[in-house]
């Protein structure tokens, strides 16, 4: 497996997430309940998973390494990348306060969920796009086989040491539980 085909099919499955999270905003604005459990899962989802890992892949490897080949070419893109990583956590954070304390979902938390997930949705939609269609398209003329090859290797080091095979497991089958409600 190469590095940068692993991303893309994180964004795959990011993307499904963001399917369900968006047929949850499409629900309570429809004035449905949702239990705050599933919400909850999505936040764990996109706190672990999109963020730990699928972030970390990227800032932790992907990125300074783009950077010492590519230099001033790559800096000011991969600048963008890392402001919208961070606005990410605070959008996840937000919603993820929204549903504390709340064994059912207020009105006012309600509305929050509601723009949040939207953000969200918004958000990462269009910072994936630049990724596959810009940097990760570059990564791939400018890095060689073995590189991109090592990069997967390094970005098993995220996987097993800061997340752990388990848990990623459990998130992934998690997120295919929510589809199986919502869409
Ligand atoms: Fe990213
Ligand atoms: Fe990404």
């Amino acid at each position: 497996m190469m590095g940068i085909e692993d991303l893309r099919h994180e964004h795959n499955e990011i993307s499904l997430m963001l399917d369900v999270m968006g047929r949850i905003c499409e629900l309570l604005d429809a004035g449905e309940n949702i239990d705050p459990v599933h919400i909850k899962q999505l936040y764990d989802f996109m706190v672990v998973f999109v963020d730990e890992c699928h972030h970390g892949k990227e800032e932790e490897f992907l990125f300074p390494k783009l950077e010492s080949i590519n230099g001033e070419e790559s800096k000011k893109l991969i600048g963008v990348l890392i402001a919208e990583h961070k606005v990410g956590r605070e959008y996840a954070s937000i919603i993820v306060e929204a549903i504390s304390n709340h064994e059912n979902i207020d009105l006012e938390s309600r509305s929050k969920i509601i723009k949040y997930g939207r953000n969200y949705i918004k958000l990462l939609t269009q910072h994936f796009n630049k990724e596959n269609k810009i940097l990760f398209t570059m990564a791939e003329k400018k890095l060689s086989d073995k590189e991109n090859q090592e990069l997967f290797e390094e970005f098993e080091i995220v996987v097993k040491e800061k997340i752990g095979m388990n848990k990623c497991e459990q998130l992934h089958e998690m997120l295919h539980q929510l589809a199986d409600i919502y869409l």
